[in-house]
């Protein structure tokens, strides 16, 4: 049974006792089921708060001024987990008090949240509420229509749309009609990434996500073509994302804004690769890393600081190879320019690059669907071979992606963030997220010979690290060699980002 347990018992983050796992937020047969989640959040609150004032850090606040991230990136995995455990306890608790019978009146907010974001940020309203201090509901209205070349902007309207969005922590009314910034609004006024990437999934992802139906009915809910996607049907375009995407420079600008998000955020952070993998095994021999669709080459500049005796060969498309190249040059010191090339490579081209001792598939596989996915492995079949076909030892691919868990194996809050991933790669691209079976069987595919060695989850990655080797050996070993690695013997489902 709960009990009570004040902010004063837990003494220092030393102490402090193990979190809830997963499994246990799900207290389907508890006789008493909303008195033990209470207990839960408030168990993993205490941690929480516990935490920030021993490290003089702020406490949450809806306040303009209040942190706009709850823990630093530095905070212990205890206490990561507590947060996790507390938002995944908090939102059972909320689904549970409100019962079947409010489930769809509770979807209707979600969905005019979005409106309202989309609405603010297209009359610019993040922008135009004073950083301190507060503003009168006309007076912004006027302010408003001022600044979008005349056009009215009603007050009553205005309201209407600001009380809704307050009701999600974004803004606040602190006297009747005037209204200032939440430490919500205030983030997406300040942070133009974080206003890009609101913009994005407003005006985009919402209207690609409630397109998915009429795409599967207009073209077939198993189509895999690029361009049969409910992206396809929401934008009324034949072209594929990223090429529809080329034609719009302001939509390329919010894309990359939110690409600098997702790829900033802790779960996506590029430390997990640079600390996730054994490097130094390669190190000393001077290895080669070919990245393949590396981009402007983030993920080889990181890993060339970290280990010097590496070398690299970025591949990406022309374009992209060039631009990197070209940035390098700019801005890289001599000791990394002379470790890292760059290439224009097509990966659904045979692998030109041989000999190397890894080929990286970062936030590669993930955007196509099986049968690109399998050629891409394909191609890089031939130099894990070597070009006589005996066994060379030592090449590796290295798969960072998602490796989907299966329902219920880590906090709701956590899965349905991988979840809308795993969705978003299909009303996109036609594509998927992978669970480790899929993955397993997509390598298959490619080649039988193909064997997954190990996979490594770094606490904290939204993304795994899987080792794949060529077996060239007769095939009657029974031991299939596979090892799961997970850090530090936690529960590693603190996937953020
Ligand atoms: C999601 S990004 C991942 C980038 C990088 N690996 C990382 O971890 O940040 C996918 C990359 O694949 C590249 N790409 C797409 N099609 C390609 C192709 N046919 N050949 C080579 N690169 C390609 C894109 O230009 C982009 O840089």
């Amino acid at each position: 049974m709960p009990g009570n347990l004040s902010s004063n018992s837990i003494q220092s983050t030393e102490n402090m006792a193990p979190t809830v796992p997963p499994a246990a937020a799900a207290p389907s047969s508890s006789p008493f089921p909303l008195e033990d989640l209470a207990w839960q959040c408030t168990k993993n609150a205490v941690l929480v708060s516990q935490y920030l004032s021993s490290e003089n850090l702020p406490q949450p606040s809806h306040a303009a001024d209040g942190p706009s991230t709850v823990l630093p990136a530095s905070a212990p995995q205890n206490v990561r987990q507590a947060r996790q455990s507390l938002m995944d306890a908090a939102l059972q608790l909320f689904q549970l008090a409100a019962g079947p019978s409010e489930f769809v009146p509770n979807l209707a907010p979600g969905v005019q949240y979005i409106s309202c974001v989309a609405w603010l940020i297209r009359y610019d309203i993040f922008h135009l509420v004073p950083m301190s201090g507060a503003i009168s509901y006309t007076d912004l209205a006027t302010t408003a229509s001022r600044a979008n070349s005349g056009v009215t902007i009603p007050e009553e309207r205005l309201k209407s749309i600001i009380r809704m969005a307050m009701t999600s922590a974004l803004f606040l009314e602190p006297e009747p009609n005037r209204i200032c910034h939440s430490a919500t609004s205030s983030l997406l006024a300040r942070d133009a990434d974080v206003h890009s990437w609101a913009s994005y999934l407003s005006t985009r992802s919402a209207p690609t996500a409630l397109a998915m139906t009429a795409a599967h009915g207009r073209f077939s809910p198993s189509s895999v073509a690029k361009n049969e996607t409910a992206y396809n049907v929401a934008f009324n375009t034949e072209l594929p994302f990223f090429e529809h995407l080329k034609q719009n420079p302001e939509g390329m600008q919010e894309f990359a804004g939110y690409m600098r998000n997702v790829t900033t955020s802790d779960g996506l952070d590029i430390k997990h690769l640079v600390n996730g993998y054994p490097w130094e095994t390669l190190s000393g021999s001077g290895g080669l890393v070919v990245d393949v669709g590396g981009s402007t080459g983030n993920a080889a500049i990181a890993l060339s600081r970290a280990y010097p005796d590496l070398r690299f060969v970025v591949q990406d498309l022309p374009e992209n190879a060039d631009a990197g190249r070209k940035a390098a040059e700019k801005t890289l010191p001599r000791d990394i320019l002379e470790r890292v090339t760059f290439q224009g490579h097509d990966f659904t081209q045979p692998q030109t690059v041989e000999g190397a001792d890894v080929y990286l598939l970062r936030m590669i596989l993930h955007d196509w669907p099986d049968h690109v996915a399998v050629a891409i492995l394909k191609n890089l079949v031939p130099v894990l071979e070597g070009k006589d076909g005996e066994k060379r030892g030592r090449g590796k691919i290295l798969i960072m992606d998602t490796v989907l868990p299966a329902p219920g194996q880590v906090p709701s809050a956590a899965e349905r963030i991988v979840r809308v991933r795993d969705l978003t790669m299909m009303q996109v691209f036609n594509s998927h997220e992978r669970d480790l079976e899929q993955w397993r069987q997509l390598l298959e595919k490619a080649d039988e010979r193909l064997r997954l060695a190990r996979v490594i989850e770094p606490f904290g990655s939204a993304m795994a690290l899987l080792e794949v080797e060529l077996d060239t050996s007769s095939g009657d070993d029974d031991d299939d060699g596979f090892q799961q690695e997970e850090e530090d013997d936690e529960e590693n489902w603190d996937i953020s980002g």
